[in-house]
């Protein structure tokens, strides 16, 4: 009793701000449905738990033995129609109540709104690769692990692995429901976000040595700020020059995760100047790895190599 009175007295202020019991605050429609089904589930298997357990304490101190011999058999009741009926039925009907509440929730989960007032929806191919996130815009630009979005509009993402790698999950619980990157195969799903802000998530499938690492961000900024940012980027990947914000990114994200944030050697060797001097070599080194090296950079647009071998070439990342 005691045990329980403390459970619930750390349980109670943390559910209240939500210290890691309650799902995070969705700030998707599609989120705010499946939080919705997750209380509603909570409550009635909730509900059953007290109800069951209770009564077993209940039962565990009302007919122990007192000293009675273990042989003594209680009265045997045979064929109580009344109560086989009622534990037949109520169990039908809460799961019938679930079951329709998760079918009225399920189209505004699973389907993107029609239209917005943010225009059209904004498509975003999503690949989950070992051991970092790659975002294609539709016109090209490259992201890797932050996502960045407008707020207010519909976006679609587009979630698949390429064939060479291994499965891996999206999941930004606050922006909804966990999907897949499966190799070879697509999985849509959406989002729409009424508030700026960053979102966290992080890869939902054991991928490998560096899975924890797997993490990911949707930053999402007002209309005019993104619009910016995506302008600028657009330029800077169409016609790029020293250091740029894919350079850096793809670094941090691919290869800082191996071989240290400063270049300094972690899982991979340290990556020295003399390391990265040949061009082609890294090129070649990325798009079809070597030994112990993935080939981390297998089907990646020219832009996205180039950016990455700028980045180590100007000292990014080396601390000079
Ligand atoms: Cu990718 Cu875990």
């Amino acid at each position: 009793m005691v045990l329980v009175v403390a459970a619930l007295l750390v349980a109670a202020p943390a559910l209240a701000g939500n210290g890691g019991f309650a799902p995070v605050e969705p700030r998707s429609p599609n989120a705010v449905g499946i939080q919705d089904t997750y209380w509603v589930i909570l409550g009635f298997t909730g509900f059953i738990f007290v109800l069951v357990e209770g009564t077993l304490i209940y039962f565990v101190i009302k007919y122990r033995r007192r000293g009675r011999p273990v042989e003594d058999e209680g009265p045997q009741v045979r064929g109580h129609n009344r109560l086989e009926f009622a534990w037949t039925v109520a169990p039908v009907l809460i799961l019938a109540v679930i079951g329709s509440f998760v079918f009225y929730k399920l189209p505004g989960i699973d389907d993107p709104p029609s239209a917005s007032a943010a225009g059209e929806p904004l498509e975003i191919r999503v690949e989950g690769r070992q051991f970092y996130w790659n975002f294609r815009y539709p016109n090209g630009v490259i992201a890797v692990d932050r996502l960045r979005v407008p707020v207010d509009r519909v976006v679609l993402l587009e979630v698949t692995a390429p064939t060479h790698d291994v499965i891996h999950s999206w999941w930004v619980p606050a922006l909804g429901g966990k999907f897949d990157a499966i190799p070879g195969k697509v999985n849509e799903t959406w989002f729409q976000v009424d508030q700026p802000g960053l979102y966290r998530g992080q890869c939902a499938e054991l991928c490998g040595v560096q899975h924890a690492a797997m993490l990911n961000s949707v930053e999402v900024l007002p209309q005019a700020e993104f619009a910016r940012w995506f302008v600028e980027q657009t330029r800077e990947q169409a016609n790029p020059r020293g250091e740029t914000a894919l350079g850096r990114a793809t670094y941090q994200g691919v290869c800082a995760k191996c071989h240290g944030f400063r270049r300094e050697g972690l899982i991979g060797p340290p990556l020295t100047e003399a390391a990265v001097s040949n061009s082609e070599a890294i090129a070649g080194l990325l798009r079809e790895g070597r030994g112990a090296m993935p080939a981390v950079g297998k089907g990646w647009d020219d832009q996205q190599i180039r950016a990455v071998i700028a980045y180590l070439q100007n000292g990014g990342a080396s601390g000079s």
